[in-house]
């Protein structure tokens, strides 16, 4: 499984050093309006899938933004790549207000940030050829590397560990695991600084999963590139992400570096998230360290969202003032530097880390238990 990467010529010198605010995102919001009404269509309400988040990425760093189905990750992705306009907030790219920039403004900004999307079917043109597909951003952004655009597609095919021989053919001719691949190698096409990856291995066989998220991983610390990594559950981006965000309807409700989340998590709901694991009889009657917390009733909706904290419908730590009053998302007593958690009563910080509470994917089990050998 293990790959050799084979590194593009870079076209400019990085100027960036890790550690420093690429993206910032301040209050950031996208309300859905809802229509309703006849014979005149009105707007009745909003679906509030984003609703007011901050977050920030650092150069060269890759961040894990995880929530269940419908909680706003994918309009968080799309806002940031500005392939969606916000309702509110503010995003800054290198210290630039980016929120409203015009297309052009923005021309030098989308080649650095780019995205690679869930479904390698329908992401990829079925007309194209690969090597048409990939150097679109090229043709695109009028750009002309050196050597010319068929080389560096070559080039990118064998980054991403495909036969630059194959760039005649469509995407038809490949595997669900190579499709994503070629989604990757058009996403490095323009030397990006920034990639927002939508669940790029969800939509994938497991048995494969874990050879995309092996060559995402050489990619963001080879090519020193910052990643949004964006998923559904904890396991993925605790083998992949340094820091993590949890969202909950539109919120974030937690974030912090990886082992602070991971190991002294404050949230209830990030409890829950890290402890869904099915009843396992340990043989000998202990349920073990962490408590086994079953999440009770559906996320709400977010056209209606509780008032106060939006988790307190599911939380069994709930209390009048979780209704009355939104907690703020704070460094709060006991945490660590930069570990921020909304909550008003949260999980006390000294529960120990347990890796059987955490459900790795097998084939992601397998990546951790190769990595540990390295
Ligand atoms: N174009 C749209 N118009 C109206 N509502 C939308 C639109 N896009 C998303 N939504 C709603 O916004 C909310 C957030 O959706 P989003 O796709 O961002 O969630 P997600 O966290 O990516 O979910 P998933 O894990 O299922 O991909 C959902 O309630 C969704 O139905
Ligand atoms: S604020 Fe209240 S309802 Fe929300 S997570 Fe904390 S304890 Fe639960
Ligand atoms: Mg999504």
């Amino acid at each position: 499984m293990k790959e050799d990467l084979v590194l593009p010529a870079p076209r400019e010198a990085a100027t960036d050093s890790p550690g420093e605010p690429l993206l910032q995102v301040e209050g950031l919001v996208k309300h859905f309006p809802v229509k309703g009404g006849f014979p005149i269509r009105r707007t009745v309400g909003a679906v509030q899938a984003v609703d007011g988040i901050d977050l920030s990425v650092h150069v060269g760093e890759s961040f894990g933004l995880v929530g269940e189905s419908g909680c706003g990750k994918s309009t968080t992705g799309r806002l940031i790549t500005r392939l969606m306009e916000p309702t509110g907030g503010k995003i800054s790219y290198r210290g630039k207000d980016i929120t409203r920039a015009s297309r052009k403004q923005l021309a030098p900004v989308r080649s650095e940030i780019q995205m690679i999307f869930q479904d390698p079917y329908s992401s990829l043109n079925p007309r194209q050829t690969v090597g048409k597909i990939i150097s679109g951003p090229m043709e695109i952004n009028g750009i002309e590397p050196e050597g010319g655009r068929d080389k560096r597609v070559r080039e990118l095919l064998e980054t991403v560990g495909l036969n630059p021989e194959h760039f005649n053919r469509f995407p038809h001719e490949f595997s669900g695991g190579q499709r994503q691949r070629i989604g990757v190698a058009r996403a490095l096409a323009l030397n990006p600084k920034l990639i927002v990856a939508d669940e790029p291995v969800s939509a994938l066989d497991v048995s494969i999963q874990a050879q995309v998220v092996n060559l995402l991983q050489k990619v963001q610390k080879e090519l020193g590139i910052a990643f949004l990594f964006i998923a559904h559950d904890l396991a993925v981006v605790r083998h992949f992400s340094q820091r993590v965000a949890v969202m909950y309807l539109g919120k974030i409700i937690e974030v912090g570096d990886r082992d602070s989340i991971y190991t002294r998590p404050r949230h209830p709901y990030t409890h829950a998230l890290l402890s869904a694991v099915p009843e396992v009889n340990l043989g000998d009657g202990e349920t073990g360290g962490r408590e086994r917390i079953r999440l009770a009733g559906d996320v709400p909706s977010p056209i209606n969202p509780p008032s106060g904290c939006r988790f307190r419908t599911r939380c069994w730590k709930a209390q009048d003032k979780c209704a009355a009053e939104e907690p703020p998302l704070i460094q709060i007593s006991g945490n660590r530097e930069g570990h921020l958690t909304a909550c008003h009563f949260p999980e006390e910080p000294t529960i120990e880390a347990r890796d059987e509470d955490i459900v790795l994917d097998p084939a992601l089990a397998a990546l951790e238990e190769a990595a540990a050998e390295d």
